[in-house]
């Protein structure tokens, strides 16, 4: 398959081009697509065939299931069997957004899109040229992060065609996302409500909303078994070996010889590696980290070192991705 890449202006996308990725998908083809957070592969979340396309594509495994996304909050109630009050409170403080919220599921959604659980996970992206495309296909959208399974999310089109470019059919390309990182995954079904993935929202954030919630532990080895298979302790990582470590730990390697790529947000000491150096600010930091891993990726280089994030509940979801990414 040839992917077609198409460049699009991210804060008013032009029509005929929403038109030609929206026709794509209404006949059961996969599109790539920036959210805020990160690029989406999207396919009819409706259309058990397409949404199959999308597990094939990235090499999914079946049991991990896929965000829903949607054109407003309205559009959920054909979803999903029933809404707690929660939810109201919630899409009204931050949808559009980088929250999405886990609910018991309708009929209308497929197995596949679900990994044949009882739950859909469902999301308003903020993203001008997502709602753009969700509007014009009049469709809810299925949508993974836009990268070969397991791999870095893509935060800008080169990304996503480093893993999936012959893949797919269509990818509209508005430059880099701003938000950085995945969506905050929040279970809805479970008392208290859950977070299963932290994110951009902080749990701070949800309890000023919506009262007390819980938190999957960060922990390894992972609880079993898994509330999310999106849980699963290798994700998110780069191809080159990634670990969190010292200033002490790059010297050494680099002493053995081993090419090291340093990423750190503190002053930057002779470390005999290729240094990027990152944002003090959680919400900064995010928005590079997985720019810098891509970059860093390509290098040719035989270790990444990453220096262990700050702790504080607003570098929770770095700190996470950053555990993922260092299993080996
Ligand atoms: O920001 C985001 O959330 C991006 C953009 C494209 O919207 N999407 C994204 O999708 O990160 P994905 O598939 O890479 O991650 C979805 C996460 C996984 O951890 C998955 O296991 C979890 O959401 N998930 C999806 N449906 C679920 C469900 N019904 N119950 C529990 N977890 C679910
Ligand atoms: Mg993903």
């Amino acid at each position: 398959m040839n992917t077609e890449r198409i460049t699009i202006d991210p804060q008013s996308p032009d029509p005929d081009t929403i038109a030609r990725a929206a026709a794509i998908l209404r006949r059961g083809g996969l599109v790539a697509f920036p959210t805020e957070t990160v690029y989406g592969l999207g396919a009819n979340a409706l259309d058990a065939d397409a949404v199959g396309r999308i597990f094939t594509a990235k090499g999914r495994p079946s049991n991990n299931p896929l965000i829903v996304h949607v054109a407003d909050a309205a559009e959920v109630s054909q979803l999903t069997s029933s809404r707690p009050d929660t939810f109201a409170q919630l899409t009204a403080a931050f949808w559009p957004g980088r929250l999405t919220l886990v609910l018991p599921k309708s009929e209308v959604v497929p197995d596949v899109v679900t990994a044949g659980g009882a739950t859909v996970a469902v999301r308003m992206p903020a993203h001008p040229v997502a709602l753009a495309l969700l509007r014009a296909t009049q469709l809810p959208l299925a949508a993974p992060s836009a990268n070969l399974s397991s791999e870095l999310s893509p935060t800008s089109a080169d990304h996503v065609l480093r893993g999936l470019a012959g893949r797919i059919d269509l990818i509209l390309d508005a430059g880099p996302t701003t938000a950085g990182i995945e969506s905050t995954v929040l279970d809805l079904t479970a008392q208290p409500p859950r977070v299963l993935r932290p994110g951009p929202i902080t749990t701070a954030q949800l309890e000023a909303v919506i009262g007390p919630v819980t938190q999957v532990a960060l922990s390894n080895p992972p609880e079993t078994p898994l509330p999310s298979p999106g849980l699963l302790p290798r994700h998110y990582a780069p191809r080159t070996p990634l670990e969190l470590g010292t200033i002490e730990r790059v010297r050494d390697l680099a002493r053995q010889g081993t090419r090291v790529g340093w990423v750190t947000h503190s002053r930057t000491e002779e470390a005999n590696a290729t240094v990027r150096e990152m944002p003090s600010d959680a919400a900064e930091y995010a928005e590079k980290l997985y720019a810098v891993l891509h970059e860093l990726d390509t290098l040719g280089l035989d270790r990444i070192v990453v220096e262990p994030p700050p702790e504080g509940d607003e570098w929770l979801a770095i700190r996470d991705r950053l555990c993922r990414a260092s299993q080996m």
